[in-house]
């Protein structure tokens, strides 16, 4: 049995295409204050039709791979978590395994449950190590997901596109993840699904914020008496952590979600802590949007990028959502040296240089993108490394890294 087992790197894959919230507001004749304060979000990205789930988390994983210093074969479990995959049988893992060159004495699938998919394979990568099954291998879990509700919706301003891939491993160079406490909580419930005909997400939206907060109190009611804690004089349960990543669908649930919490705490001001503990971890979502499974690792990478201070050696709680539902609440403690890691992915720099949409070209992709599961390979004028070539033979092709 191992002890310290946690995040050894992170990578991040966006779109490089991004629509202004204030620019979608002015479009839909809505009051940009609704989207800007109202939801948090600022931007979100828009995939082109060369990106899918596959491209997103190919890019997030080779970047993992590179900023850990991690060959393909040392891997020995690769999961994506996705709810928007590409493919009813083949795995989106498998196709990242290609691309990213990941060896063949690796156990690779995808695994599903709405938002919650990539925590349920993190879970279960963590045991997988920490019971010695991995003698010393690596665990690669991607999320990846592209965020679509459609033109018009109530749910089109809470969309993105994005991937995360968190490296797993002993040692963990970034966050090591506290073992056996994890308070879960899940219910069957019908607050956001997609059925087999729609490319488009369905969500009853005010309902879904119901079984978010719901869900956050179970899993946190269950985190306590696991960890069964007394906190300090004049202090707060859950100021046993110096900063919370939540799962954000759009800023202002995770600001809804920490105040249920703090009122559970019995904190007679719950919104007074919001700042210090939440908000630094918004900071790469409100420019990203909603990716779905990575939406809770963007916002952990987000406090690890973006943090005013240090959090190095401190607690962070982090609490995961899936419609459906499932939901989990766990912690680690950040390893020395952690924020300087992640930084040097160039986060905010990335963002900044992507391109800004207008409203009718923005339209015009929505478009597109409704016909790339069909699009013949040779269609595509111009695609990055590891981008979507479309179908020939009835099998999606892809460009690989450094191919012409
Ligand atoms: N200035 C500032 N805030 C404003 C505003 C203005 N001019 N106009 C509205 N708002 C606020 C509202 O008060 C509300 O905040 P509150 O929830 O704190 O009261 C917020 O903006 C959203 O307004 P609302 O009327 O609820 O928006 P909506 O009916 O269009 O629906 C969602 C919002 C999130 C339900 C919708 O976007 C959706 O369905 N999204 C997808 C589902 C989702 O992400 N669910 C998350 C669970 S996983």
């Amino acid at each position: 049995m191992t002890s310290t087992v946690g995040i050894d790197a992170l990578g991040v894959a966006v779109p490089s295409t991004c629509v202004r919230l204030e620019d979608l507001a002015v479009a839909r004749n809505v009051e940009p204050a609704k989207f800007l304060q109202g939801l948090g979000t600022r931007v979100m990205g828009v995939a082109l039709p060369d990106e899918d789930t596959v491209t997103l988390a190919a890019r997030a994983a080779h970047e993992a791979l590179q900023s850990a210093g991690v060959r393909g074969d040392e891997v020995g479990l690769l999961a994506v978590g996705t709810e928007t995959a590409v493919d009813h049988s083949k795995p989106v893992a498998s196709y990242v395994q290609g691309l990213v060159g990941i060896g063949s004495n690796c156990r690779v699938f995808e695994t599903k449950h709405a938002c919650y998919g990539g925590t349920a394979a993190l879970q279960l990568a963590l045991d997988w190590i920490r019971s010695g099954s991995a003698r010393g291998r690596k665990a690669l879990v991607i999320c990846s997901d592209i965020a679509r509700y459609g033109v018009g919706t109530p749910g089109e301003p809470t969309q993105g596109a994005g991937a995360v891939a968190i490296l797993l491993g002993e040692a963990p160079r970034l966050v090591a993840l506290e073992p056996g406490v994890s308070g879960v909580y899940s219910q069957d419930v019908h607050d956001f699904w997609r059925p087999l005909y729609s490319k488009d997400a369905l969500v009853d939206g005010h309902y879904s914020v119901k079984c978010y907060l719901d869900a956050l109190e179970g899993a946190w009611r269950n985190y306590r008496e696991l960890v069964a804690e007394v906190p300090p004089a004049g202090s707060f349960f859950s100021d046993r952590f110096a900063a919370l990543a939540y799962h954000v669908p759009y800023g202002k649930l995770a600001r809804k979600g920490h105040q249920r919490l703090r009122e559970l705490d019995g904190d007679p001001t719950p919104d007074t802590s919001f700042a210090r503990l939440v908000e630094p971890g918004l900071v790469l979502p409100s420019l990203v949007g909603n990716i779905y499974t990575g939406s809770l690792y963007l916002s952990l990478t987000s406090l690890l990028a973006c943090h005013p201070g240090s959090l190095e050696g401190q607690r962070v709680g982090l609490f995961s959502y899936g419609s459906g539902s499932c939901a989990e609440f766990f912690g680690g403690t950040v390893q020395p040296g952690a924020h300087a890691r992640v930084r040097a992915l160039g986060l905010m720099e990335r963002l900044e240089a992507r391109r800004v949409l207008g409203i009718p070209e923005y339209e015009a992709i929505m478009r597109e993108r409704e016909l790339i599961d069909e699009r013949p390979a040779g269609a595509a004028t111009e695609t990055g490394a590891f981008g979507y070539l479309g179908v020939e033979q009835e099998r999606r092709t892809y460009a690989r890294r450094g191919a012409a």
